[in-house]
């Protein structure tokens, strides 16, 4: 009797082990913007790389476009396993970290190659494991660009063009408090409601890249866009940390070399999508691009300095020092 109740034992073991083996695992990638801009294209690539290096073993369905979810229910749907990998911009984890605050901070960054070397640091590394005690933990960095300024408004060239105007932000409240340093009214909105609260004057204007500013057809119903780059839109693709851990090694593995892959073959493309994409909003002849001369770009600076103090003690002195050392 004994040895039968052994015997089933090591049967169900090993059939178990084998299905654990052979399971082969749905991984569903959801995101915000469409498929044509830094994000859509690496999320892409990470499907193409994961499929081909484990085949069988994984399935990486890809829903852009907030049609899984918006920026409302992505981060409870992750932690609930309702999606296996997400990457939202920085400026949307206030509620996880106040460490990821320093890529909010106006004016910071000059530009994406200081963006890169500050994530590269031991800090800049660090922070993809500051959420794991929340259940998020961060696999990448993904740049999409700089942010612009943009409104239905006639001019955006000193400060006091945005005084009363209302703005949508991301759900940040380092842009709040950007926003309100220059007298505006900023309103936090999800991405997928941006366009009609600007066709509808829900909104005055918005700031983003010139990749979303041309697939969302923000464009078409802004006067004025601002060649501001006072600050990036800049994304970390994030797993349910638990899920993450339980996958077999082999599995992992397979995962983490495709997302290296998809990571460096995004972060080329994003500054080639928007170039091409400031091309586009230009040859349109919609929005007037409106470039700013260095002292009024010194005003706007100027203006948005103190939002910086505000948050240094969230964020950490050490840290925002690293990010400026490496803006240097
Ligand atoms: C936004 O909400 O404006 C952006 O974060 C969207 C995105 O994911 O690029």
């Amino acid at each position: 009797m004994k040895f039968i109740a052994v015997l089933w034992c090591a049967v169900s073991l090993f059939f178990s082990v084998d299905a654990f083996a052979q399971q082969k695992f749905l991984i569903k990638f959801g995101h915000v913007v469409a498929e044509k801009t830094p994000k859509g294209q690496g999320a892409l690539k990470f499907k193409e790389l994961a499929e081909k290096k484990l085949p069988g073993k994984v399935e990486v369905q890809v829903f852009p476009s907030s049609q899984l979810f918006g920026d409302a229910k992505e981060m409870e749907a992750l932690l609930l396993g309702d999606v296996q990998i997400i990457a939202p911009s920085l400026s949307k984890f206030d509620r996880y970290t106040k460490k990821l605050q320093v890529f909010d901070l106006p004016f910071l960054f000059p530009n994406l190659e200081a963006v890169d070397r500050f994530q590269a640091t031991s800090e800049g590394q660090a922070l993809l494991d500051s959420m794991t005690r929340k259940g998020i933990k961060g696999l990448a960095y993904w740049h999409n660009g700089m942010k612009q300024l943009s409104t239905d408004k006639g001019k955006l060239q000193v400060p006091a063009d945005v005084k009363g105007l209302k703005f949508r932000i991301q759900q940040s409240d380092v842009l709040e408090a950007q926003f309100r340093a220059v007298g505006a009214n900023p309103q936090k909105m999800a991405f997928s409601e941006v366009y009609q609260a600007l066709q509808t004057g829900v909104v005055d204007g918005q700031e983003n890249t010139w990749s979303n500013i041309y697939s969302q057809k923000f464009y078409e119903v802004q006067k004025t866009i601002a060649e501001t780059n006072h600050g990036l839109i800049e994304y970390m693709v994030i797993t349910n940390a638990k899920w993450w851990a339980g996958l077999p090694p082999d599995v992992r593995k397979g995962l983490s070399e495709a997302m290296a892959e998809a990571t460096a073959y995004a972060n080329n493309l994003a500054r080639e999508l928007n170039e091409r994409d400031r091309k586009r909003i230009a040859e349109a002849g919609k929005a007037k691009i409106q470039t700013l001369s260095k002292q009024d770009l010194a005003a706007w600076q100027k203006a948005m300095a103190p939002v910086w103090k505000k948050f240094e003690g969230g964020i950490g002195k050490d840290l925002i020092a690293a990010a400026q050392k490496a803006g240097q």
